[in-house]
């Protein structure tokens, strides 16, 4: 018998409908993990070339790819943590979903604790730290679970999938340094965020 994996095509066509649906914050989740999930079973989802670090300039050990991106704001990309890359706390400012497509990474939450009135102070605690393996899918909920640092403490290359509701390029976001609380809003103009 032969097996038809799930393809990026249909992956994204089934995000499409439900981020065209209009569906709450929750079914999109529950529904769009569960496509998730169906991809990243997949290692050949995405094309060979999308899963190593770009291996040059600023962030050589780093890679980010445009896979989709549609008039609804449905961005999809695949993003590369070589051995040993880091990332520290960041937000998003849109819902998100990660899917591990192959090895593992951890992935530190943090919680906000401050009453936000600063625009240049944040108050953080971490809240959990996640190793997430292949197969898994984490989210990003605005405000509430959003905030994260990305660790590879392995010796190779990880692959992801990330699903966003809003196109990063341009948006403001903030990342944070935990010793001093300083907060630094940035926005970025390629895919070399996540
Ligand atoms: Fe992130």
């Amino acid at each position: 018998m032969v097996t038809v994996k799930y393809s990026l095509e249909e992956f994204t066509h089934d995000m499409n409908g439900l981020v065209d649906g209009n569906v709450d914050q929750e079914k999109l989740f529950d529904k769009g993990s569960g496509y998730l999930e169906r991809l990243i079973s997949n290692p050949e989802a995405v094309p060979e070339r999308y899963r190593s670090p770009v291996g040059a300039g600023p962030r050589a050990n780093h890679g980010s790819y445009l896979l989709h991106h549609g008039e609804n704001g449905l961005l999809i990309t695949a993003v590369v943590w070589g051995p040993g890359d880091h990332l520290g706390p960041h937000d998003h400012r849109t819902w998100g979903m990660i899917g591990i497509l192959g090895n593992s990474i951890t992935e530190t939450r943090f919680r906000r604790l401050d009453d936000r009135q600063r625009e240049d102070y944040a108050l953080l605690e971490k809240d959990r730290v996640n190793h997430v393996k292949s197969g898994d899918v984490s989210l990003l909920i605005p405000d509430v679970d959003e905030i994260h640092q990305m660790d590879n403490f392995t010796d190779r290359p990880t692959v992801e999938i990330h699903v966003y509701g809003t196109d990063l390029r341009g948006l403001e976001r903030s990342k944070f340094d935990l010793e001093t609380g300083k907060v630094t809003h940035f926005a970025t103009q390629r895919f070399n965020n996540c």
